[in-house]
This record gives C-alpha cells, sequence and structure tokens, in this order.
C-alpha cells in the first residue's frame, strides 16, 4: 500500500545570487510572475496534488514569504469596504488554512540537500513532496498532480524529468535510465552536474518529486558534494535499487525562474495565458521583435 501524499518540504533558503540586486534585501521566492508571488504558484500546484501540510525551509530575510499566506485583516476590511469583491477572492487564495504550514531555519545555505535534512522532523515516516519554487511548470495538469498520479502507481520515488540540450549536463541532475516507456523512466543511476562527455544520459531533473522518509538518513550523513554542497541528488542516489525510483516526462513547460531569462519568459508566456492581457502583450512584443 502507498501512502498518501499528504506533505510538502519548499526550501526557500536560497541566496538567490544570480538574481542580485533584487534579491539583496528580498526573498527570490516572492518575485512576482505576472501578479503572484513564485511561492504561491508553488503553493497551489501542491494543494492541487492533495498536499495538506506544507513546511518552509527559510532562512535570514524570509519572514514575508510565510506572512504571505496569512490573512491580512486591514487589507481585507478595506476592500470590503470599497466593494471590490474579485481582489478580496484574490487575498483569499493566498491563505492558507491555519496550523497548514510550519517553517524551520537552515541558517546557513549549506545546499539544497541540507535544506530538505532541515525538515525531517516534518517529514517524519511519510512520503514527502518537493518543490523548488524558482521552477514554475506551466501545465494542463499541474506538475506536482501528474507526479502524484506515477507516485499512486509505482510507489518509491518519482522525479519530474526533461530533456536538456547535450552541452548543458553540466547545470543539472542527470539521470541513467533504464526502461523507459516514453512517459515513465526507471532511475537506474543519478549524476550531479556531469561534463556532457560524462553525462549517462539528457534527461534532468527539475524541482519537482516525491520522496520516501528513508532519503533523510542519507542526508543526515551530511556528505558534500557537488559545489562543496550537500547534494539532494547524492542521497536520492542512494535509495536506488531499495525503493522503486522513477523519472516522469511531465506534460508542460518549465521556466527557470532563478535565472533572469527564465523569468522573463516566464512573465510572457504566464501573460499570454491571461485572456483579459493576452491581447495587450501581443500587440506590445510585436513593437519589439
Ligand atoms: P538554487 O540552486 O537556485 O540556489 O537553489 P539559490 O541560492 O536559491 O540561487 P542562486 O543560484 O544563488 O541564484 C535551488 C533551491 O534550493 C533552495 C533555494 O532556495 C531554491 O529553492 N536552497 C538552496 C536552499 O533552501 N538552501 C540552500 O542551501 C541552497
Amino acid at each position: 500500500m502507498t501512502k498518501p501524499l499528504r506533505k510538502a518540504v519548499l526550501p526557500v533558503a536560497g541566496l538567490g545570487t544570480r538574481f542580485l540586486p533584487a534579491t539583496k534585501a528580498m526573498a527570490k521566492e516572492m518575485l512576482p510572475v505576472v501578479d503572484k508571488p513564485l511561492i504561491q504558484y508553488a503553493v497551489e500546484e501542491a494543494r492541487a496534488a492533495g498536499v495538506q501540510q506544507f513546511c518552509l525551509v527559510t532562512g535570514r530575510g524570509k519572514t514575508a514569504i510565510v506572512e504571505h499566506f496569512d490573512i491580512a485583516y486591514e487589507l481585507e476590511a478595506t476592500l470590503r469596504a470599497r466593494h471590490k469583491e474579485a481582489e478580496l477572492r484574490m487575498l483569499r487564495e493566498s491563505q492558507l488554512p491555519p496550523g497548514s504550514i510550519v517553517t524551520v531555519r537552515q541558517q546557513e545555505p549549506m545546499g539544497l540537500g541540507h535544506a530538505i535534512w532541515c525538515a525531517r522532523a516534518f517529514v517524519g515516516d511519510d512520503p514527502f513532496a518537493i518543490l523548488l519554487p524558482d521552477d514554475l511548470v506551466l501545465s494542463e495538469t499541474p506538475c506536482l498532480q501528474q507526479l502524484a498520479e506515477a507516485y499512486y502507481q509505482t510507489g518509491g520515488c518519482v522525479v519530474a524529468v526533461t530533456e536538456v540540450p547535450h552541452e548543458h549536463t553540466n547545470r543539472y541532475g542527470i539521470l541513467d535510465i533504464g526502461k523507459d516507456d516514453g512517459r515513465l523512466v526507471e532511475v537506474k543511476g543519478l549524476v550531479e552536474k556531469p561534463k556532457p562527455e560524462d553525462a549517462p544520459s539528457d534527461l534532468s531533473i527539475i524541482g519537482r518529486y516525491v520522496m520516501v522518509p528513508e532519503v533523510m538518513q542519507y542526508l543526515g550523513m551530511l556528505e558534500r558534494g557537488a559545489g562543496g554542497e550537500v547534494q539532494l541528488t547524492d542521497a536520492m542516489a542512494k535509495l536506488i535499487g531499495q525503493v522503486p525510483f522513477h523519472g516522469l516526462r511531465y506534460e508542460g513547460r518549465r521556466f527557470d525562474c532563478g535565472d533572469k531569462i527564465g523569468f522573463l519568459e516566464a512573465q510572457i508566456a504566464f501573460a499570454l495565458k491571461r485572456p483579459e492581457m493576452a491581447g495587450a502583450v501581443r500587440a506590445f512584443l510585436k513593437t519589439y521583435v
């Protein structure tokens, strides 16, 4: 029996150096795409997949991220007095039910693996999702929901994967693959940021995972990997052979919003999906191209 997926860990303690100076005093995860912060997209995606409990792994200067999910009493009262119904609805959509969000502090940004390990008490013995909020996916079915559906079929670990250009394998966690039905691939190995000549495939992991709690015991060894950081990929690799482990070629388009170009592209793609602004965006784009 696969346990239901009800928990998600969202690491938000990174320094966001690729986005300086915007991220000097503000968290990268609060950057908006059109009108919604990245963190809210991630939380909505997780809720659509059945997640009910959230753990944000935070660091210094990140409190606004947690406050974003609170009730904003003064703002609500003002909007109500002014009969701004649409805005009120929007505010309510960004609230999480009481008790459904906790935070843990990473203190020192020692890498993604270390950030996830900081959530070990929250995870306990349950399977959990990991969402990296700076990876944004535009899709018909929310990306984590696609992963959750695969998880309920296979159990174990399921990671979202996509083909990357061969010369870019050194930027990503890359899969060594076994059986492949075109959508779901069996994972035989994982390598963090291999040189193109050493890469076992061009299939890279993006920031969506369904993990088994056992990953915590490997993360707890705090072994330093690529870049001197505690790598999630290295701990996940140790689970291969112990639990089912699959990559899912999800339907959708992913934008790396931790990168300036990816972020700009996401603005355009998400704006073009909004009926009330698509026409205007298309019109102004023509004047630049
Ligand atoms: P990134 O690789 O994007 O690093 O982290 P970063 O520090 O956020 O950004 P740059 O590269 O300096 O611009 C991927 C995810 O892992 C989290 C980040 O917050 C992001 O969600 N992370 C990374 C942590 O929570 N702690 C860390 O020590 C490292």
